[in-house]
């Protein structure tokens, strides 16, 4: 079965075949896939469908490492953005979080809209523990939307990143199941 778990501007869902020219066309854009630790940029259509695929067989798996989310507009059904969980530890009951957001869509709230979703998700159906995310340090966006979000920020590891002549940064950021308020 199919998880979709509906909110108020966007759902999050499974990704379709169908989506690949929506996930390119808003995440060919250095401006979100800049502090990615994995989108490319350039990015092709190619990397879109790659991604669905790879989400898709991370779907079908008997026991889950990953769950691959499209932000599904509410209004058309459009994928305007991905948030998935990865590394999810059964053991250890905790697991990473990593999202983006098409431009035109930033600072309307999207963004803590899908990260409460998935964090419902993860403590309440899922049963984990803690959850976690590394930012780059120049990447305010991002760790706003985490503090905003009830994580707490950690340490740092320096010089992870080597982005636009520049070494940043990997803060970490992680939230405990306790910690979550809805
Ligand atoms: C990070 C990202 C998903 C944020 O999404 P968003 O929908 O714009 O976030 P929200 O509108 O929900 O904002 C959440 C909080 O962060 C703040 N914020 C968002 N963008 C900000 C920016 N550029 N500068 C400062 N604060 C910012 C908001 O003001 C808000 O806090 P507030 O309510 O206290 O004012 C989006 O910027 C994005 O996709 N960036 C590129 C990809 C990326 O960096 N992914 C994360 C890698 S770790």
């Amino acid at each position: 079965m199919k998880i979709q778990i509906r909110g108020k501007k966007i759902n999050l869902r499974a990704l379709l075949p169908s989506d690949a020219r929506s996930i390119f066309a808003n995440v060919n854009d250095r401006q979100v896939s800049r502090y990615m630790k994995r989108i490319p940029y350039p990015y092709a259509l190619q990397d879109a469908k790659a991604v669905i695929k790879k989400a898709r067989q991370a779907g079908r798996k008997k026991i889950k490492t990953d769950y691959y989310f499209g932000m599904e507009e509410e209004s058309n059904g459009r994928i305007i953005g991905m948030i998935g969980l990865h590394k999810i530890s059964q053991r250890d009951q905790n697991a990473e979080v990593g999202y983006w957001l098409g431009r035109k869509y930033w600072r309307q709230g999207i963004g803590t809209e899908a990260l409460t979703l998935i964090l419902k998700f993860a403590f309440g159906k899922l049963k984990l523990n803690m959850l976690y995310a590394g930012a780059m340090s120049s990447n305010v966006a991002s760790q706003s939307l985490l503090a905003k979000c009830g994580f707490k920020r950690g340490g740092r590891r320096r010089q992870t990143f080597f982005r636009e002549g520049k070494y940043l940064d990997d803060i970490f950021f992680d939230i405990l199941k306790k910690e979550f308020k809805q």
